[in-house]
């Protein structure tokens, strides 16, 4: 009974949720592992094998709705600093979980892809993930893509370092450099920039993740812990999206005004 309320409630979430205003592209700091594990009793990598269903109940859900490109905070640059034996633990997990679910993501016609410093992930976890995003590159429905070694401020000095080269080489002039040029040498230039970022575990933070992308996107904070974060808890996210208001700077009578296509 209970799990057919759940389907029930979830067909609900699922109906109100507008098509035509979706959010091209989400990204999610997927947080509270830890802590889901020790209320259990259990070590942390409990929590972060738990994640797993999360991930893929979440991936499928943003590519049933027609959510674009789903970018998801896997590992930070910071992370590296955990207990040798957690960071250990957590690259087993994803090479194993690669493995595992390369076949959800080909039922789900979603194409893996990845961003951060990937040069330090180990010499396995790299050829893994590299595979993967080979054997998915012909997928059409959605992007995954996997935030890995990642931070934003590691983010923003390759991307500055890349710029100077071209401007020493004298392949850019630096009065031509906007706001573009530095969104084209991100670790996200392929994608748009998310209009919504959600962060579970009731932390209010961003923890260095996608900080120049995110200048505009709405934020979304749930005290869900990740093993816990559901279909319905993303479509719930998504229809808070949908009541807001994105103003731009704008005045509220403009951006009604433009709604209506006056
Ligand atoms: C998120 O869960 C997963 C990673 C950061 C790799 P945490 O491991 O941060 O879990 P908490 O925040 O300690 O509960
Ligand atoms: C952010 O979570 C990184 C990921 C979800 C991968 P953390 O658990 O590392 O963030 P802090 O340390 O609480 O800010
Ligand atoms: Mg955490």
């Amino acid at each position: 009974m209970a799990e057919l309320d759940t389907a029930t409630k979830r067909m609900d979430l699922k109906e109100q949720i507008n098509k035509e205003r979706l959010p091209k592209h989400v990204a999610i700091i997927m947080d509270g592992n830890g802590r889901w594990a020790k209320q259990r009793g259990k070590m942390r990598v409990y929590g972060h094998e738990q994640g797993v269903t999360s991930v893929r109940e979440t991936a499928e859900a943003a590519a049933e709705i027609g959510v674009d490109y789903l970018t998801l905070f896997a590992f930070s640059t910071e992370n590296w600093k955990r207990p040798q034996h957690e960071v250990e633990a957590l690259m087993q997990l994803l090479v194993a979980t690669i493995n595992s679910e390369t076949k959800t993501l080909q039922d789900n016609d979603i194409r893996l892809k990845a961003i951060g410093n990937l040069d330090k992930l180990d010499k396995k976890c790299y050829e893994e993930l590299q595979q993967a995003i080979n054997n998915t590159k012909d997928n059409k429905r959605m992007d995954m893509i996997l935030a890995l070694s990642y931070s934003a401020r590691w983010d923003l000095t390759h991307a500055t370092e890349q710029i100077a080269r071209k401007v020493k080489n004298n392949e850019l002039a630096p009065e031509e450099i906007s706001q573009d040029t530095v969104s084209s040498h991100l670790a996200t230039a392929p994608y748009p920039d998310p209009e919504l970022l959600i962060r579970t575990s009731g932390e209010y933070r961003i923890s260095n993740f996608l900080l120049w992308q995110i200048a505009y996107a709405e934020l979304y904070f749930t005290p869900k812990l990740w093993p816990d974060f559901r279909k319905n808890d993303f479509y719930e996210a998504i229809l808070n999206f949908q009541r807001r208001e994105r103003r731009f700077g704008k005045i509220s009578e403009q951006v009604a005004n433009k709604e209506k296509g006056e």
